[in-house]
């Protein structure tokens, strides 16, 4: 297989991506990060350097990493964070091939700007690629004009749980006009009225495809291109039956193909980002929602005289696309389940009168050794404690993690008992979704009668207020995997759960020394 290297270097800048200057942290200086771009089987190394004063980790958001659990970039779950001053080398093979992203997981941290996209090409692309003439990478996200270290000490204060930091703005590719006046003199901003929307070209006749990725902390966005249908033809990285639509919901950390034909009057047009704030509990006054960039067929810089704004209309469900319009291109039926998990998430006043997320009865707290770690060592010393499904005791009481110590089909079964959207995602494996649903329960006398022969798998999927999921896996993947809200401020507050998987080849394993090393830190 090819190798393939790249450098990341990590570092906190002074910039000014909207206009307003706050401190960004920055990947090779850049913002959003490089574009990180392989083939399918290609072995994959990235090093990592850490210039910042905290501790940090690359994730790569979607990948199996089957083998190499320890690359997951999981920090207090597959690895201690890279300290201030060192570098890591990420070191694994792609196995799949899609739309995937890389982000920091270390606390709130990708929220600052730690984020990139992770595209790989694959021969099985070219059933696809007659559908279009040119492949571009579209990041959206919504963003904060303070870092996250900054607004997560109120949002995590007694009576705040419903109180999400607000966005200022939403961004795509990095950018967006920010209306200077907006904030008064003495808001301690400094604002540059010189910000600019995002441009593309096209060339009429041509038919584009859009990789879309929300990289955000909390928003879900209502994507639509003023006069133009798109055909949605991947989500996250399943290729899926070309669907027509006006506009498409995105949640955090989702990604979506989008193809649109530029077929219109070559003139200019709005591509849309809708930030659905009916999904937040209050309006921000200095966050403008209707998030845009320029498509010209002129290779102008003029606004947009006509158009029909397909996202004017918004309701207030922050859903994926209706199951029914999601099928996977290729085929895979879900195998027979062998145990169900039911798990309940919830907010509650937790101890120390915080304001804590609940998965079943344990709000996550971060380990300081790796729960990798742990349970590698806990195999070594004695195995005959990890025999049995079930919630494991051999972890402290924060870490909710379900032992299944051999191959096995799990369906977990989610409820949410909170009045907000939460888009859930599972490291190492794509799951089927059996079934969901906006309101009420699951009804167990249909499980005889779910689909098997086809349903959409994914990464990440929106459970919507007070709603329900019904999704399947193969714990067929060896380690630790994380499955939470990908809320940034959701997952800080504790709303993370673990599986592990394969205590059968785990036991066999060392974790290699360098990965180890990084939790020797002075
Ligand atoms: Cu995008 Cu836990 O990750």
């Amino acid at each position: 297989p090819t190798t393939r290297v790249f450098n990341l270097t990590v570092s906190e800048i002074q910039a000014a991506p909207d206009g307003v200057l706050r401190p960004l942290l920055v990947i090779n200086g850049q913002f959003p990060g490089p574009l990180i771009r392989v083939n399918q089987g290609d072995r994959v190394l990235v090093n990592v350097t850490n210039q910042l004063v905290n501790g940090t980790s690359m994730h790569w958001h979607g990948f199996y990493q089957n083998g190499t659990n320890w690359m997951d970039g999981t920090t207090s779950i597959t690895q201690c964070a890279i300290p201030p001053g060192e570098s890591f080398l990420y070191n694994f093979t792609v196995e799949q091939f899609g739309t995937y992203w890389y982000h920091s997981h270390f606390s709130t941290q990708y929220t600052d700007g730690l984020v990139g996209p992770f595209i790989v090409h694959s021969p099985e692309e070219a059933k696809i690629q007659e559908m279009y003439d040119f492949d571009q990478v579209v990041l959206l996200q919504d963003y904060y004009h303070d870092l996250s270290t900054a607004l997560l000490p109120g949002y995590l204060a007694s009576g705040n749980e419903n109180a999400e930091p607000l966005p200022d703005n939403g961004l795509i590719q990095g950018t967006n006009f920010f209306n200077c006046s907006s904030y008064d003199s003495d808001s301690g901003y400094t604002c540059y009225q010189n910000s600019t929307r995002a441009i593309f070209n096209v060339a009429q006749g041509k038919r584009y495809r859009f990789r879309l990725i929300n990289t955000g902390a909390f928003g879900e966005f209502q994507v639509s291109i003023d006069n133009h249908t798109i055909q949605v033809i991947e989500a996250d990285s399943t290729l899926v039956q070309p669907v027509t639509v006006s506009r498409l919901p995105i949640h955090i950390a989702q990604r979506y193909s989008i193809v649109f034909h530029a077929n219109q009057t070559a003139t200019n047009y709005w591509f849309r980002a809708h930030m659905n704030d009916l999904c937040f509990s209050a309006e921000n006054p200095v966050l403008d929602t209707d998030v845009r960039a320029l498509i010209t067929y002129t290779n102008t810089t003029s606004d947009p005289t006509e158009s029909v704004d397909w996202a004017s209309a918004l309701d207030g469900s922050c859903e994926d696309l209706a199951l029914s319009d999601l099928v996977p291109y290729d085929p895979l039926p879900a195998p027979q389940v062998d145990i169900t998990y039911p798990i309940e998430v919830s907010f509650q006043i937790g101890n120390f009168a915080l304001d804590k997320a609940y998965i079943n009865s344990t709000t996550w707290v971060p380990d300081t050794i790796p729960t990798l770690n742990q349970a590698v060592a806990g195999l070594h010393a004695n195995d005959a404690n990890f025999t049995t499904s079930g919630v494991s005791s051999a972890y402290d009481a924060s870490q909710l993690i379900i032992d299944v110590p051999t191959y096995k089909v799990i369906d977990i079964l989610i409820n949410s008992l909170d009045e907000g959207a939460h888009p859930f995602h599972l490291h190492g494996h794509q799951f089927w979704i059996m079934a969901s649903g906006a309101h009420g329960d699951f009804n167990w006398n249909s499980y005889p009668t779910l689909n098997m022969t086809n349903p959409m798998r994914r990464d990440t999927l929106t459970v919507d207020a007070f709603g329900w999921a019904l999704i399947r896996f193969k714990a067929d993947n060896p380690g630790l995997w994380a499955f939470h809200c990908h809320i940034s401020w959701h997952m800080e507050a504790g709303l993370l759960m673990q599986w592990q998987t394969r205590d059968d080849i785990m036991k066999g394993w060392t974790i290699p020394s360098d990965v180890l090393a990084l939790c020797n830190a002075k």
